[in-house]
């Protein structure tokens, strides 16, 4: 499974494309997306901890830190779907969700492993 670990870039089409869901099911909620997006969920989670197991060793701290936001980040994104499919209030978790991206973001593209 060398591809996965060998360029960030299948990791980044992942959430990527989960964003670009993400957005979607939040205008306009339907089923079939939320569907789609649990299942880039998954995908970001195989490469997410694909990179992991390669190069936390690099700086296990912040390694262990970005896992911990990516996983928040998707808690989040998938509690303001859900919350917004109930008819509860979810403006407190969809400006969590976006906080936390930012930071998972950020704190990726500065980690050591590769580009
Ligand atoms: C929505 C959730 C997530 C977002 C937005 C995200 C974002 C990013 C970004 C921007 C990078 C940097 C890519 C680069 O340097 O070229 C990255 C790298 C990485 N991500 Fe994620 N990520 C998410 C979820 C996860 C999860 C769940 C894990 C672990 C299970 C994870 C583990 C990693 C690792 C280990 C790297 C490599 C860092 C390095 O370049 O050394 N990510 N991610």
């Amino acid at each position: 499974m060398d591809f996965l670990t060998q360029s960030t870039h299948v990791h980044i089409t992942t959430w990527v494309i989960a964003l670009i869901l993400f957005l979607v099911a939040l205008r306009k909620p339907s089923t079939g997306v939320h569907m789609g997006l649990r299942l880039f969920y998954v995908f970001i989670l195989i490469t997410g901890f694909a990179l992991f197991t390669t190069f936390d060793s690099l700086s296990p701290m912040w390694y262990g830190i970005k896992m911990l936001l990516g996983i928040i980040t998707i808690g989040l994104m998938e509690m303001t779907l859900v919350r917004k499919k109930k008819g509860k209030s979810n403006g407190g978790v969809l400006a969590g969700a976006f906080i936390v991206l930012i930071l998972t973001v950020i704190l990726g593209f500065a980690l050591p492993g590769i580009i």
